[in-house]
């Protein structure tokens, strides 16, 4: 098999000359498969060589089954007590040899792309053993893609980088382009991927069976990077694929059908990975439907792929999207956690429960969900949203992994056990198209890129994963891009918070597309996502004293810090409370001369972004500096008009005018 580099494709984080330190030595890689034709490409390259058995080699890729294995090899091997496991692989230097050992072939894969980020550090010095394994066994992107072209949504719903890497023109793609997609996901970690959107029209229902030859090719294109793929169902396919009056999950011949059915993907896809299903969720059919449980519901696909180890994804993204604005006691919230709590337990051991990492809907700044805390008996996926539906539409610069860190980090109770621990898989949402630098804005690579990192390790320092993405990318790259590419996008997700919806209360986006600021746009309709400003004051009261008693959902110490006005966090300040205009905040400042603060600040920052970014010219391939520039462009100007709206709507609504006399309209 050959690299794949689909023509006027951007490389992404695997341009060759981030393979210059491994191409330029002698590599013994004995097994077959994508390492050994890595290692060939790069050496071809950049001058090294395959080492053969017996041979002096600089750096060893090898599974601790292989036979012969060298000398170096075998030491590292000897000195090390435990085992290695999944998807995991020793990394060392001993006697001038870097050795990476694997006991799978996904190991070696994940150590071969560690030394590659590393680079020529990784053949200087000794280096001791370091362990290597992911902190979950899954980490999957999620695509929302369709075959068709959906009137309202596009090809890819929430997408932002063009059409569907998958498909076009109602039929599949060439798979060049899939290969190379593996091959990044693998490079960054990730190891699972669902194909096709969580609304499931009309023709993609069919992925799961007279058109399950698409999925398999797909399956195909991404196996020889340890990926496996995964498909969107519709809970309704037995009715509108297998012509039966019901879905009910309890119907003997509903659970044939199921079964038949995953014994037919199984026996095309052999290490087809399963289903994922919104169900009961903003008009996707459901278990409700026939009286029945989400437990019911999830159980039902969860036996039918058992036998075959597959898993269910279930979400959790269950809420009255029919809600009558004028009713303050229902609230969106609360939802997923009144609905799937009462199910911890009864969810089978393959059937994982996704939720989104906050209580509504992927805002900029949200409380960590509650049910993540309240279900220990059941296997939890949490879910990212990559593709930056509310984080500026891959038009806006939006680092979005110093979020994703605070939320995966985040302890529920005083001990040490934070998000990532209780999370069995780490689920995003792709911002990937087809568009030349896959993502739309070059940038937005950074954050694919990071949430593989993240999923990985958890723990890893998003700056530090910025700084593997520049040396990869811009190989090899200057001081001064390092620099500035810092200073553009590591403050720049609370950049983004500063001129958007203040202090948690999200949502003031234009509805439907989402894109940009309308302040009152969501505040009379049956979405559930209400502001509630007022002449005296904004926020949601959802404590227990008073309010929707949300925030008794939380264990202790939460559920305290989060009622009380006085302990709440600052940036969470108006998704837990509704505060007068005068309120002083932690930070000393009023409510209302925060906003004007923060928005006037905001805007800036994102001005400022520009400016650095047009000193990079010449020092950066033309048309990359060129998507960015336009990018840009247009980020400053919706950065200006977050401003002028949020502003102009709190003076408006206050009547209090800003204590530093600045513009507002
Ligand atoms: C958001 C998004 C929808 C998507 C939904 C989901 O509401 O706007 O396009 O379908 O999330 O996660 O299911």
């Amino acid at each position: 098999m050959t690299i794949p580099e689909p023509t006027g494709v951007h490389a992404a984080w695997l341009p060759p000359q981030a393979f210059l330190a491994v191409g330029s030595r002698r590599v013994f890689a004995p097994g077959a498969g994508v390492i050994r034709d890595e290692v060939v490409h790069a050496c071809a390259r950049h001058g090294g060589r395959l080492a053969d058995a017996g041979e002096e080699a600089d750096l060893v890729l090898a599974l601790t089954m292989a036979e012969p294995l060298p000398a170096a090899a075998r030491a590292v091997l000897a000195g090390y007590a435990g085992a290695i496991g999944e998807q995991s692989y020793l990394l060392a230097r001993h006697d001038g040899v870097t050795v990476v050992l694997a006991d799978d072939p996904a190991g070696l894969l994940y150590g071969f792309f560690h030394v590659v980020r590393l680079g020529e550090p990784a053949f200087r010095g000794p280096r001791a053993t370091e362990h290597h394994r992911p902190a979950v066994h899954r980490r999957m992107l999620d695509h929302w893609d369709n075959i068709d072209v959906h009137p309202v949504m596009g090809q890819v719903e929430r997408g932002y980088s063009g059409g569907s890497i998958f498909w076009a023109d109602g039929a599949p793609r060439d798979l060049d382009r899939v290969r190379a997609y593996g091959r990044l996901l693998a490079a960054c970690g990730v190891n699972a991927v669902a194909v096709n959107n969580v609304n499931v029209h009309a023709t993609e229902a069919h992925l799961l069976t007279d058109r399950l030859g698409e999925v398999a090719a797909i399956a195909d294109g991404l196996r020889p990077y340890g990926i496996r793929v995964h498909l969107s169902v519709t809970f309704a396919s037995p009715i509108v694929l297998g012509g039966l009056a019901t879905a009910d999950p309890l119907d003997a011949d509903v659970r044939a059908w199921w079964r038949e059915t995953t014994e037919q993907v199984y026996a095309t896809i052999p290490d087809f990975g399963g289903y994922v299903v919104k169900a009961d969720s903003e008009g996707q059919p459901g278990p409700f439907a026939y009286g029945r449980s989400h437990a019911d519901g999830a159980n039902l696909l969860a036996d039918a792929l058992a036998p075959f180890g597959g898993v269910v994804h279930w979400r959790a993204f269950v809420y009255n999207h029919r809600q009558d604005w004028r009713d303050r006691t229902t609230d969106r919230a609360r939802a997923a956690f009144d609905h799937f709590a009462p199910l911890d337990g009864l969810f089978r051991d393959n059937a994982v429960l996704q939720v989104k990492y906050g209580p509504i809907d992927f805002q900029v700044r949200e409380p960590v969900s509650p049910v993540i805390a309240a279900m220990p008996r059941t296997r939890l996926a949490v879910e990212l949203q990559v593709t930056q539906e509310y984080t500026g539409q891959q038009r806006h610069v939006c680092y979005l992994a110093p979020m994703w860190s605070d939320v995966l980090g985040f302890r529920f109770w005083g001990d040490g056990r934070d998000v990532a621990a209780l999370a069995s898989d780490i689920v995003a949402v792709s911002n990937v198209g087809d568009d030349p630098y896959w993502t739309g804005h070059p940038l937005a690579q950074a954050n694919l890129y990071a949430f593989g990192r993240l999923a990985w390790n958890p723990h890893l320092d998003p700056a530090a994963v910025l700084d593997e993405w520049i040396d990869l990318t811009f190989a090899p790259a200057g001081d001064e891009l390092r620099r500035t590419l810092h200073a553009m996008m590591d403050g720049s997700w609370r950049t983004y918070e500063r001129y958007t919806a203040p202090l948690g209360v999200g949502f003031m986006v234009r509805p439907g597309h989402h894109y940009g600021p309308d302040v009152d746009g969501y505040e009379y309709t049956p979405w559930g996502t209400y502001h509630f400003a007022d002449r005296d004051g904004v926020g949601v009261d959802r404590t227990r004293a008073t309010g929707t008693g949300f925030t008794g959902q939380y264990p202790p110490p939460w559920s305290q810090v989060y009622e009380s006005l006085a302990d709440c966090p600052d940036e969470l300040l108006l998704f837990f409370h509704h505060v007068p205009y005068g309120h002083v905040l932690r930070n000393g400042s009023t409510l209302i001369q925060h906003i004007y603060d923060t928005h006037f600040a905001g805007a800036e920052e994102a001005a400022q972004t520009r400016l650095l970014w047009d000193k990079l010219a010449g020092s950066v391939e033309a048309d990359l500096h060129a998507r960015v520039k336009e990018r840009l462009d247009e980020q400053v100007r919706c950065a200006g008009e977050w401003r002028d709206q949020i502003n102009t709507y709190f003076l408006r609504k206050s009547g209090i005018p800003d204590a530093h006399g600045r513009r507002i309209h």
